[in-house]
């Protein structure tokens, strides 16, 4: 067969697989990246309204990486122990609940929590560095505080940070390597 028609076969069929490619992303039928409003399910249901709201506790008395490390942490079992040895829960559901936690205590058995919030991998970011400049946890997470279950409330697209980077009273650094890898 003659090399052109093959080289020309090969160049329409990656056109086409490009026009499709670009049909699914404009559709959101492939996400990249953007995972506004996940909410996955919890091994064990959590409520920050319960929690943050109500009974206004720090969220770095649980999260208490977010001022000192890139990771804000989620809090381990000891924690929730402070005063889940003593408090039970509210509604029945919710005695169980405390029962599972404290015989995963018992049995020294973390709970394997679902990230809900996650980066790709050759993205940079660093809580330190934005609480240090004194944003609030709400700034990026929305009224955590209200929320029976955690959700993901920015879209963390690369505009979006940058945005907030480019505002004049942040003036902080747009350069590629600020953020990548
Ligand atoms: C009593 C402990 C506790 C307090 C107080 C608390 N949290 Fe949490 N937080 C958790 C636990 C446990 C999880 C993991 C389970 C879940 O996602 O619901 C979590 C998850 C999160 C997540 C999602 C993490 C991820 O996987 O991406 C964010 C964001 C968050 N908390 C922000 C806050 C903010 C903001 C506050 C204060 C308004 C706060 N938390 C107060 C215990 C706490
Ligand atoms: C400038 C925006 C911003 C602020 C302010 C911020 N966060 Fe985050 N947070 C993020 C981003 C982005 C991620 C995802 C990080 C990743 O995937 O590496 C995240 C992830 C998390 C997680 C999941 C675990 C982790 O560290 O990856 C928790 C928990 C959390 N944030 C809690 C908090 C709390 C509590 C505060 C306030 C003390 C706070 N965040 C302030 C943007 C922010
Ligand atoms: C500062 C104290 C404190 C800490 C720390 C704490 N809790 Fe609680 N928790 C409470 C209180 C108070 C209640 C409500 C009890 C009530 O109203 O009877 C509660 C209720 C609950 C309930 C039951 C909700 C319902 O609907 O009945 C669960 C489940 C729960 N907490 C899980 C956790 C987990 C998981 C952790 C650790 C990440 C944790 N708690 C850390 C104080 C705390
Ligand atoms: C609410 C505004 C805001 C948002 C949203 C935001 N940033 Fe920032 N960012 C800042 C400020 C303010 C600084 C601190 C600049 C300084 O230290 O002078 C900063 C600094 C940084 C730094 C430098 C940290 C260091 O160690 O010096 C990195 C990296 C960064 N941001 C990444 C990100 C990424 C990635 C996102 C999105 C996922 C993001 N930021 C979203 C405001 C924001
Ligand atoms: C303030 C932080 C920040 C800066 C500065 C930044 N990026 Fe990003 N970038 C991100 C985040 C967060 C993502 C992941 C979310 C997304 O794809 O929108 C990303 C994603 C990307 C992607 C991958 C898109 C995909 O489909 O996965 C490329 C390519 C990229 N950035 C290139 C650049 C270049 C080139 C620069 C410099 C001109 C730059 N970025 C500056 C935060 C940043």
């Amino acid at each position: 067969m003659d090399r052109r028609y093959v080289v020309a076969a090969g160049l329409v069929g990656l056109l086409i697989l490009l026009s499709v490619f670009i049909h699914l992303i404009t559709n959101n039928k492939i996400v990249i990246g953007y995972n506004k409003d996940y909410a996955p399910d919890q091994p064990i249901p959590f409520s920050h309204e319960i929690h943050a709201g109500e009974f206004k506790v720090d969220c770095q008395y649980c999260h208490a990486g977010a001022s000192v490390s890139r990771h804000a942490t989620v809090p381990s079992l000891n924690i929730c122990m402070n005063c889940h040895l003593t408090v039970n829960g509210r509604t029945d559901e919710g005695k169980k609940h405390v029962e599972r936690l404290r015989e995963a205590f018992n049995n020294n058995e973390p709970i394997e929590w679902k990230k809900v919030h996650l980066l790709p991998d050759h993205v940079k970011f660093n809580h330190a560095a934005h609480i240090a400049k004194g944003k609030a946890c709400q700034t990026c997470h929305g009224p955590v505080e209200t929320m029976e279950k955690v959700y993901q409330w920015s879209s963390l697209s690369m505009g979006w940070c940058v945005n907030c980077h480019r505002e004049p009273e942040n003036n902080a650094p747009i350069n590629c390597s600020t953020c990548h890898y």
